[in-house]
């Protein structure tokens, strides 16, 4: 799959972390018909999980990091992350007010949209697609 063999770097590891909290995120939709308890429990889980990863990006991304070609996705990739994040504190921190179905229904699309936008990232990154 990768052109070259390499060792591993910090974005495979991010790359990493970002699947298993996205994998809990499902898993946290999927439970809430069973149990809510345990709905808010996992999803927070989820969240935390994917901090050390969105610290890379931040930090990545501060220190210039652009695309070699679509390089608008990063800006909406970047965009649509800073939406999640902050939707995902409201939930984290118990804002009662925005915790109801239809703003978890934003939450589930925008993490989804920015989790793909990231793999395709990554990919371009790497070079595992090309213009
Ligand atoms: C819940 C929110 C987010 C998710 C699920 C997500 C997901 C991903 C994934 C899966 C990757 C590819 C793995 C990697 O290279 O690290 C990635 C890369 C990246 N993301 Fe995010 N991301 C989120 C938020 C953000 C935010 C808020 C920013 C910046 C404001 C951002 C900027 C970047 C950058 C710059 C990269 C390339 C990092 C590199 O490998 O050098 N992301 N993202």
């Amino acid at each position: 799959m990768f052109p070259d063999s390499r060792s591993l770097t910090l974005s495979d590891l991010s790359l990493l972390i970002q699947i298993l909290s996205f994998l809990l995120f499902l898993y946290a939709v999927y439970i809430k018909r069973k149990s809510m308890a345990k709905h808010g429990k996992i999803a927070g889980v989820a969240f935390y999980l994917a901090l050390p990863s969105i610290l890379y990006m931040l930090y990545s991304r501060g220190r210039g990091l652009t695309l070699p070609y679509y390089n608008s996705l990063l800006g909406l990739h970047m965009l649509l992350g800073i939406l999640t994040i902050f939707t995902g504190i409201l939930f984290v921190t118990n804002r009662w007010k925005w915790k109801v179905k239809k703003y978890m229904d934003l939450e589930i699309i925008l993490w989804t949209g920015t989790f793909f936008l990231g793999i395709t990232i990554y990919m371009v990154l790497f070079g595992l697609i090309s213009p």
